[in-house]
């Protein structure tokens, strides 16, 4: 009998289907994933239907994106962060950030070479670093601060290093790094001669004065950075796979080259869709960030109120992580079960986003998403309160 390759015998489920699977036997308020349950722009969705009822998007795109697409894309790196990207050499649209980071990740690295990943990692950084051959080396990151430690990120250097995958705003912790933090990892990418693949999908949502710093702004840089990006979150468009793949055209040639190969071309009507909405501009980013900053208060006074602590106050991304330590014993895939069945909603255990080594690191605490519709909030804040008397 044939049976499946060697090399996906570890991948198991998801923890998102695990996790989706066990609520659909309950009726549960979902605060698990990180996908809007509401509409991005009318603008943008007229622009796609536009694009299939014309006639003109109904058949395989350019592969590496629309022109309209790609060029926005460029115009925003400018506008924003004042990168210089080449418009046909410079990037790559793929099937959501998700291909994006698997071209990145392939098109960067080779067989037996090493790739640092921060813990706690978006999961599909790692079976994407094993499929290619390489090793990953994980550094964590610690509560309360959710930091790492500059001296074991330093350790995980050497000369078998060949990339390190970075998630800027951070998934789940909700995080922008700092300044200080990019400039050391610059550093060390520098003196070892490491490409960094920086997933910046949250990249329009900081709050609290933060802001959001592309890695590839730093000095010396940009040559050796793949930004990963997607509409997924900045548009509340998860259902229509569009990102890209931006950076130097000699780091791009590898991620182009695994992607014709992979998918060769992407939604066309979702792009010209996307193509649309990056016209909006700030009056559209500045309100997305204000709708965010009143839906994170809501699960943060319903988190506190029901006796979860969090002790880290998201600054960007939509995601909060709670200790629930007060509340229950007992860790934290065993909790998700538990606030699935006894209470109605659901969460994230995100030891899942750790190595086997570092799963303890954050055994008590649970991720909670926070792109859903006030009313959805508000009830899940209503039965997490139930929390608190027992
Ligand atoms: C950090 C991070 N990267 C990538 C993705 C996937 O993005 P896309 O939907 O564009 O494939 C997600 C989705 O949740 C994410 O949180």
């Amino acid at each position: 009998m044939p049976t499946f390759a060697k090399r996906v015998a570890d991948f198991g489920t998801s923890i998102f289907a695990e996790i989706n699977d066990y609520a659909s036997n309950y009726d549960t308020v979902n605060l698990g994933q990180g996908r809007p349950d509401f509409d991005g722009p009318r603008e943008m969705l007229e622009a796609a239907s536009e694009a299939i009822l014309s006639g003109k998007a109904n058949q395989y795109a350019p592969d590496l994106g629309i022109l309209a697409l790609r060029q926005q894309v460029v115009n925003h790196a400018k506008q924003y962060y004042d990168l210089d990207i080449d418009v046909d050499k410079g990037i790559v649209v793929t099937s959501g950030a998700s291909e994006g980071l698997f071209t990145a990740i392939q098109g960067a690295a080779d067989i037996g070479d090493e790739i640092i990943l921060i813990e706690p990692f978006f999961d599909l950084y790692l079976p994407a670093a094993t499929m290619g051959g390489m090793k990953p080396v994980f550094v964590p990151m610690y509560p309360p601060s959710w930091t790492f430690d500059p001296d074991e990120l330093r350790a995980a250097f050497n000369k078998k290093t060949r990339a390190i995958v970075i998630n800027n705003p951070h998934n789940p912790i909700g995080r922008a790094y700092t300044m200080e933090e990019l400039t050391l990892i610059a550093d060390l990418c520098k003196e070892f001669d490491v490409t960094v693949i920086s997933d910046e999908v949250y990249e329009h949502l900081t709050y609290d004065g933060a802001k959001h710093i592309p890695i590839a702004t730093l000095p010396d840089m940009f040559e050796r950075t793949l930004t990963v990006s997607s509409a997924a979150k900045t548009f509340s468009a998860t259902g229509w796979k569009v990102g890209w793949v931006t950076g130097h055209p000699d780091l791009i040639t590898g991620v182009w080259r695994v992607h014709q190969n992979v998918t060769f071309a992407v939604n066309h009507p979702g792009q010209w869709g996307i193509a649309k909405a990056f016209t909006l501009g700030d009056s559209y980013y500045d309100g997305v960030n204000e709708m965010y900053l009143g839906k994170r208060q809501i699960v943060l006074d319903g988190l506190v109120n029901a006796g979860i602590k969090v002790t880290y106050t998201p600054n960007g991304a939509f995601y909060m992580m709670g200790d629930f330590s007060d509340v229950y014993d007992g860790n934290d895939r065993e909790f998700a079960h538990w606030l699935i069945r006894e209470h109605g909603v659901t969460c994230i255990p995100p030891s899942a986003f750790f190595s086997e080594s570092h799963k303890h690191i954050t055994s008590k605490h649970a991720r909670f998403s926070y792109c859903m519709i006030d009313e959805t909030l508000h009830k899940a804040a209503d039965r997490l309160a139930r929390l608190k008397n027992g």
